[in-house]
């Protein structure tokens, strides 16, 4: 009788950390992975191959804490007259004539109590490529990064920028 309730015990314990494990790798493999946005963007082709600097697109990088995923009239300027048989150009004109902007799935995302500011940064002459990663080959954006506490201060602590709580946190 106490063994089998002991065996029971054991195989629950050993269930539970078996569903810990695989929820905390699905976890993992959900925060690296690409999402699926509502266009197939590539930066490898407009940055690789069109040859556009990353400002071209992100105009606020410079001018305040966020870079800004770039306004419709930005793709406009190229594709609203592009003859072309490609799916995903075709779905980006059907937005441009119906005058919708499309919704961008966000891929950074840092807690609300954390405060950063991509203009600090630039100004301090860090490259996009240190914090996100050589965009020029991504066909499709993913957060190399881990955006955790850690990263942001051993990079403060090299480069003698402040590691004060207040700093980062409101
Ligand atoms: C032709 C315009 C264009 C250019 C040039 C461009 N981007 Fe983007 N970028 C976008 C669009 C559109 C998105 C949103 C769709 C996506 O995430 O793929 C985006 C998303 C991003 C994101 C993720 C935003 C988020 O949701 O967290 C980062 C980071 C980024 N770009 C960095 C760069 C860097 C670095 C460069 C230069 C090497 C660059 N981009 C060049 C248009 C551009
Ligand atoms: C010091 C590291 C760092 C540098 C340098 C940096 N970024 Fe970022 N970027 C981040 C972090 C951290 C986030 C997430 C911010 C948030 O969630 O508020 C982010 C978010 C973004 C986003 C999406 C949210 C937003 O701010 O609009 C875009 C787009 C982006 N970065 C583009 C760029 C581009 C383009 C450059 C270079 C011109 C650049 N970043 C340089 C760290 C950096
Ligand atoms: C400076 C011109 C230019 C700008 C600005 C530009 N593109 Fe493009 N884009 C191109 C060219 C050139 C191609 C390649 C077309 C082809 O091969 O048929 C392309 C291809 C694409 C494709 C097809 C997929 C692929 O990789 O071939 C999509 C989707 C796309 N662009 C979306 C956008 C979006 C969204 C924006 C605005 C954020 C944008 N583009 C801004 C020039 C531009
Ligand atoms: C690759 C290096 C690097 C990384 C990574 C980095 N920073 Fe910084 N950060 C700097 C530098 C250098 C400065 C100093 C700029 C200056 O002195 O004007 C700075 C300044 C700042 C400032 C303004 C400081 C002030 O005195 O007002 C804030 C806020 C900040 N960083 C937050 C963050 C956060 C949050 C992260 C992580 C998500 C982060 N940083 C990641 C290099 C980095
Ligand atoms: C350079 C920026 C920076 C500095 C300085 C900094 N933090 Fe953070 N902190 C962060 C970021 C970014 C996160 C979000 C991490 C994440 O999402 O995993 C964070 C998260 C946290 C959290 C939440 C824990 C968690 O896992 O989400 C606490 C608590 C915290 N910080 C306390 C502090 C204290 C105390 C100090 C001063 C000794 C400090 N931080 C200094 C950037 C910073």
């Amino acid at each position: 009788m106490k063994r089998g309730l002991l065996v029971v015990l054991l195989m629950g314990f050993f269930g539970l950390c078996g569903l810990g494990v695989l929820t905390l790798g699905w976890m993992w493999y959900q925060d690296d992975r690409p999402p699926v946005q509502p266009i197939a963007f590539s930066h490898e082709r407009h940055v690789s191959q069109v040859k556009l600097p990353c400002e071209h697109c992100h105009q606020n990088a410079r001018k305040g804490p966020q870079a800004t995923v770039p306004p419709m009239s930005v793709c406009a300027a190229c594709h609203a007259q592009m003859k072309t048989g490609n799916p995903e150009v075709l779905k980006l004109q059907s937005y441009l004539k119906e005058g919708r902007p499309v919704e961008w799935t966000k891929v950074h995302r840092l807690p609300w109590h954390v405060l950063f500011t991509h203009k600090r940064h630039l100004a301090a002459g860090v490259a996009c490529q240190t914090c996100h990663g050589q965009v020029a080959v991504m066909p499709r954006m993913r957060k190399l990064r881990s955006l955790q506490m850690g990263w942001c201060v051993g990079c403060h602590r090299d480069k003698g920028a402040s590691r004060d709580c207040w700093t980062c946190h409101k």
